[in-house]
């Protein structure tokens, strides 16, 4: 048995230290918000932040992890200026690549707090959002950017 931080919690899990984050997550956990379908890396909807940094749970290990804090969007408080902005500018059509988006999101706005069009399309550029919620996610971003440098930082 190993245990893993999630969400400031500390959870024990059955499994092998190479079975990859997604599935512990998913699986294990129960933490359905954090969604396959490359499963090589391509499309970032499985993103979650470890130790604050966006990274793809389908090609992480859970023994890499083992000492590390996992964030996924439920550990995000209801008043954090990305959720508040995804509701504001109203992003999601079917939802399915939401969570992962917005995680990326937190990591792109901690980096840079103020970011041009040109970053958030960078940045952005490597997420795939198959229903085409792109210009709702950069307008959130925006929102966020700015409700985050009103309330201080
Ligand atoms: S499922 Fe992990 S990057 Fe696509
Ligand atoms: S909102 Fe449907 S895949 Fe992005």
């Amino acid at each position: 048995m190993i245990s893993i931080n999630v969400n400031g919690q500390k959870r024990p899990v059955d499994v092998e230290p190479d079975t990859p984050l997604l599935w512990v997550l998913r699986d294990n956990l129960g933490i359905t918000s954090v969604k396959y379908t490359c499963g090589i890396a391509e499309c970032g909807i499985c993103t979650v932040l470890i130790d604050g940094e966006a990274q793809r749970s389908c090609v992480v290990s859970v023994g890499e992890v083992l000492e590390s804090e996992i964030t996924t969007v439920e550990g995000l408080p209801a008043n954090h200026p990305v959720k508040v902005a995804w509701i504001e500018k109203q992003v999601p059509q079917c939802g399915y690549c939401q969570p992962g988006i917005m995680l990326q999101t937190v990591d792109l706005l901690a980096r840079m707090p103020n970011p041009t069009e040109e970053q958030i399309n960078d940045e952005m550029d490597n997420v795939i959002c198959r229903c085409g919620s792109h210009p709702k996610i950069k307008e959130a971003i925006r929102f966020a950017a700015e409700m985050t440098a009103r309330q201080g930082g």
